[in-house]
């Protein structure tokens, strides 16, 4: 249908970047990207008024999105425009071919195109040797310049050589050096590094991404002092084995995945390394307080926690329960994986397969029948219930009412 409408308005239209990329991997990816040589807005517009669907769109960067009823999306980009400004004259707008705009994108993988219109329909175009790198499994950049351009390139060839499981370039891992070595990463605002550094660890193995960014002097960009030594090597690892039994559990407990990496890294630094870190990460305001917050009060209770344990004083269930619900998954997750205490870990865990979730069997309308005026005890009287049911005092309702009389 893109095809037909481009055939109608007599565009040339075509699928391009990462979606022809994964689609000739056989790899899936939903996010279509569709080049419009000529006017995308309009094309955008056309599609979305025959097929009911919106479109979002940026006049000065000639692109749209085209959103299906269901929420599906169509990205549309105009071969990008250029504009040469004489002194006196009115702009004037060129238009860039196919080909300069396939030029000016990073790796040579993601230059890809397929012709949809009905009299090419299914065309691959490939002006840069693309599906060679694809069959050599290779990540390259088109010209030396690249990382210059855009320092974020250097996380995107890593993120695409774990996740692709492909290799990046010779050349291309020298101008990366590079790039280290004359410091253009500092060029890099605090917020496009940790949107970069996001995405490396959402992946679904980012462990390697990030030995690789560790291998090419890139962690020092997060903070100086981070290191990947043997122990925190050893610290992720762990995270990668609980978070992945975490998520076996299907508790319906949403986290960042993300972030208990992110702990792990930071680990040497302190309190106020790791809040001075987030700000230049621009780290959003909620998340930071958050992060930095729930740091601060995992490490005191969770402290208080194997100092008891250290002394062999018995902890009922109730006590790890209400001292573990305050804190987040992702700081329970990352304190599960760097403890070395067995008895921590089987807390936690206790806490995660048993203990959160668990409800007294009796609730306000008992409290009401048993004559007690509603307020702020009810809740200390339910607490009260759950923790005898916790530590196994209690089995049914009447056993409930009773502990309450
Ligand atoms: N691109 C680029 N330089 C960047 C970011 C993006 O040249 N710093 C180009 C890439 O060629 C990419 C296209 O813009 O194909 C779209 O970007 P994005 O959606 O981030 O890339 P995908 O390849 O679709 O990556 P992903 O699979 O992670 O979505």
């Amino acid at each position: 249908n893109l095809g037909r409408v481009g055939d109608r308005l007599d565009l040339p239209v075509y699928a391009v970047g990462g979606f022809v990329r994964d689609l000739l991997l056989g790899q899936q990816n939903a996010d279509v990207d569709v080049t419009v040589d000529g006017d995308g807005i309009l094309f955008a517009e056309t599609f979305a008024a025959e097929f009911g669907c919106r479109v979002k769109s940026h006049e000065k960067f000639g692109t749209a999105v085209i959103v299906f009823p269901n929420g599906f999306k169509i990205d549309v980009a105009s071969t990008r425009l250029e504009y040469y400004v004489s002194p006196g004259a009115l702009p004037t707008v060129e238009r860039s071919s196919l080909k300069m705009d396939l030029y000016r994108r990073d790796f040579t993988v993601n230059t890809l195109a397929i012709a949809l219109n009905s009299q090419s329909f299914g065309k691959l175009i490939d002006y840069f040797g693309a599906y060679r790198d694809l069959q050599a499994k290779v990540i390259r950049v088109l010209h030396n310049l690249s990382f210059v351009e855009d320092p974020t390139r250097v996380f995107r060839a890593i993120r695409f050589e774990q996740r692709l499981n492909f290799k990046i370039a010779k050349h291309t891992e020298d101008l990366i050096k590079n790039a280290v070595k004359m410091d253009f990463l500092v060029k890099l605002g605090g917020r496009r590094l940790l949107s970069e550094l996001v995405q490396i660890l959402r992946e679904k193995e980012p462990l390697q991404g990030i030995g690789r960014m560790a291998s090419l002097g890139l962690l020092r960009f997060i903070h100086p002092s981070i290191e990947l030594t043997p122990e925190l090597q050893a610290a992720l690892e762990e995270v990668r084995y609980v978070v992945s039994w975490f998520d076996l559990l299907y508790l319906e407990r949403p986290y960042e995945r993300w972030a208990v990496y992110f702990l792990a890294l930071c680990e040497v630094l302190s309190h106020e390394q790791f809040w001075a870190t987030c700000t230049r990460l621009a780290v959003s305001e909620h998340q930071r307080e958050h992060l930095a917050e729930m740091r601060r009060q995992g490490e005191e209770l969770i402290g208080a926690m194997e100092r008891k344990l250290a002394r062999q004083e018995r902890l009922e269930s109730s006590e790890i329960y209400f001292t573990l619900r305050v804190l987040s998954v992702e700081i329970l997750l990352y304190h599960m994986a760097r403890s070395h205490n067995p008895e921590t870990k089987r807390c936690i865990s206790l806490y995660f397969t048993k203990l959160h979730g668990m409800e007294p069997l009796i609730g306000g309308e008992e409290l009401k029948r048993l004559g007690i005026k509603p307020g702020p005890i009810y809740r200390e009287l339910l607490d009260a219930v759950l923790s005898a049911r916790m530590n196994g005092k209690v089995s049914s309702k009447d056993d409930e009412i009773r502990w309450v009389l």
